[in-house]
Formats: C-alpha cells, sequence, structure tokens
C-alpha cells in the first residue's frame, strides 16, 4: 500500500488537487466525506505568508476532519519558502507540498510554479533546503517539463526523491500546454517504472470518470490519481470512483435530496469559515455543477448565485428541492 511518511494510504488512493479558489476547507471537508484519501489546499505564495497577508494567511485553516491534509505553498525565493514553511508548520497540516506546476504567467515569471521547470538545479535545491527545514513529509506537485523539447520528468522526478520528498503528483502536460490538448500519462508511467523509484508516484490531468481512473491504475501503472476539475462541484466523484473500482459498476448519481444537502452544507460551513458576505460570494460556483441537467432551472440558479443574503440562497434551495424532487439526473 502506498504511504507518504508515515501516513498509510489504501490502494490506489484518490488525492483532491490543490485548486485555487476551490479547494478551500468546506469543499475540501465535502470531498473527504465522498472518499478522497488525501485533500490539498489550494497553493499559498510563501511572500504572502510572510507579509503575513490576510488573504494567505486564511488559505492555512484545516479542519480536523479532513485529514490527512497538505497545505500546498508556491515560490522561487529560497529564504521566503523556508519561512514560510516555519509559519505552515503552526498550522500543523499532515503534508508539506511545492507547487512546480502552475503554469500561469505572474507566477511563472518569478521563476516559481512551472517556472521553475525552466532550472532544473534550483528545483532540487530549494527542495532539499525544504525537506530538510522540516519534520514534515514534504510532496511535490509538477508538470511533465516546461515544454515538449524539455521533457525530462523521469530525472526531476529521481532526483526530487534524492533530496527526500515523500511522494510526487504529476499533471501530464507541459507548461507550455497550460490546459490544452489530452494530458499524457505516459511519461508518468516512465517515472513510475523506474527502477530507482521507491516513492508513491500519483498521476493528475483528466482523471473525469471511473474508467480514466481504472485505466491509469491498470494500464499506466500508477500509485493513485490525483482529481481536479471532475470533482467541482461534484464531490461524490470520489465515491463514484472507489464503487466501480470495487464492483465494475456505475453507482447512481446523487439524488436532488443529496445534492440540496451537500449544496445547503457547503454554504453552511463557508459561512461559519468566511462569514455571510464571502461564504455566499465564494459557495456561487459550484451551484452550477450541484444541479447540472436540470431543464428550465436557470431561474433558481441565478437566485442562488445573484442572492447576497442566505436566507434567500436556503430558501432557493428549499424550492428546489419541492419543485424538482423527483427529478432523475441522468
Ligand atoms: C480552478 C483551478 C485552480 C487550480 N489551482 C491550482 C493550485 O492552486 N495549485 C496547483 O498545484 N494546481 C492548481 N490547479 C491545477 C490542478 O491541481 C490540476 O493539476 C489540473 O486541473 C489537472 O487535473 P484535472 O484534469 O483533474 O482537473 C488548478 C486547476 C483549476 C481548474
Amino acid at each position: 500500500m502506498p504511504k507518504i511518511g508515515n501516513i498509510e494510504l489504501p490502494e490506489f488512493p484518490l488525492l483532491l488537487a490543490p485548486m485555487e479558489d476551490v479547494s478551500d476547507p468546506p469543499f475540501r471537508a465535502l470531498c473527504k466525506e465522498q472518499g478522497a484519501d488525501v485533500v490539498y489546499t489550494e497553493f499559498i505564495s510563501s511572500e504572502g505568508l510572510i507579509r503575513d497577508a490576510a488573504k494567505s494567511v486564511i488559505k492555512l485553516d484545516i479542519y480536523e476532519k479532513e485529514r490527512p491534509v497538505g497545505i500546498q505553498i508556491f515560490g522561487a525565493e529560497l529564504d521566503s519558502m523556508l519561512q514560510a514553511v516555519d509559519i505552515v508548520e503552526k498550522s500543523n497540516p499532515d503534508i508539506i507540498d511545492i507547487n512546480f506546476g502552475c503554469p500561469v504567467k505572474k507566477v511563472v515569471c518569478k521563476n516559481a510554479g512551472a517556472g521553475i521547470l525552466r532550472d532544473i538545479p534550483l528545483m532540487v535545491k530549494l527542495t532539499e533546503e525544504i525537506v530538510k527545514r522540516t519534520k514534515l513529509p514534504v510532496t511535490v506537485k509538477t508538470r511533465l517539463g516546461w515544454d515538449s523539447d524539455s521533457i525530462k520528468i523521469v530525472e526531476v522526478a529521481e532526483r526530487l526523491q534524492d533530496v527526500g520528498i515523500e511522494a510526487i503528483s504529476i499533471h501530464g502536460r507541459t507548461r507550455v500546454q497550460m490546459y490544452k490538448g489530452e494530458a499524457d500519462w505516459s511519461p508518468i508511467a516512465e517515472v513510475k517504472n523506474n527502477q530507482r523509484m521507491r516513492i508513491p508516484v500519483f498521476g493528475n490531468g483528466d482523471v473525469d470518470t471511473p474508467e480514466a481512473a481504472v485505466k491509469m491504475r491498470d494500464e499506466y501503472g500508477l500509485d493513485g490519481a490525483m482529481i481536479g476539475r471532475a470533482s467541482i462541484g461534484y464531490p461524490w466523484f470520489f465515491k463514484e470512483v472507489k464503487h466501480y473500482f470495487k464492483t465494475g459498476e456505475h453507482l447512481a448519481p446523487p439524488t436532488m435530496e443529496e445534492r440540496v444537502d451537500a449544496a445547503r452544507r457547503h454554504l453552511q460551513m463557508s459561512i461559519d469559515w468566511k462569514g455571510e458576505k464571502l461564504g455566499v460570494f465564494e459557495t456561487r460556483r459550484h451551484y452550477t455543477n450541484y444541479f447540472k441537467g436540470i431543464p428550465h432551472f436557470k431561474d433558481y440558479r441565478m437566485k442562488m448565485v445573484t442572492s447576497d443574503d442566505s436566507a434567500d440562497v436556503f430558501a432557493a434551495f428549499d424550492e428546489v428541492l419541492e419543485k424538482f424532487g423527483d427529478f432523475q439526473f441522468a
């Protein structure tokens, strides 16, 4: 069974991917309930943390019920990253994850995120120092390479392992690809097949059906799957994949009652965490997926995503249950 440090995981674990503005404590808690084996925070700026910027610091909050949880940090300055590690440790996460995969211009132009894929010695050095700084297991999330001409992920993964990381998650795209095209899992399988690799190698990118997860496990032989977009507004995805692993059959989609219950709890947890205004605002992006596929739903969705008052949003959920309670999701 794969392990991250001393954290024991089930066979072929499913990890919730770090996603900016998505992987917050309420969403992570819902994914955990539905079977995610490890959850990660969205990326947190090391510079923001050491400036004590409120926007960065609040992202360190974790609930006990979501463990094991990894806090993901990004940056390219050694000093800032080490100070950030000290700050992150105080939140007592189970894992510290380093983001070497973010493709966004404002991040890569400072050599952070996927930008560091153009400077492998710096990537290895930063990782080595971070591992030395903390007692927590350190994991890395990265991409295949900067562009298709510079894919050295087999060598990179081995070097990161040799400086002490405990697991690696690899998104099967290059930085230049951003999110375009299909994720290529073959180079990730090459990493796994490297005889010198001892740590778990998790695959990421386009795991959006239970069949895709089976393929990643059986055809590519990876140690687990990290799941991002397929879970947005659909935390049940983890349960569906696990059910498929066990039975070879698809689980029936969640009923309207389950969807409304999740939406309600999501909103309530967000309000409890961030207060009424931000809680209402930041949960909006999940509703479209919670209620995807219902015909003539626009008016209800509009109520959910335009109201500033949680009482109105809760009332809209009640109305939806009343009106569409028997709707059969495909
Ligand atoms: C909205 C959004 C935000 C993301 N934010 C992060 C992030 O903070 N850190 C990170 O390492 N990757 C981030 N990613 C990338 C995902 O973790 C993942 O690598 C990518 O979506 C591919 O996996 P998927 O096909 O399962 O979605 C983000 C992706 C999305 C869609």
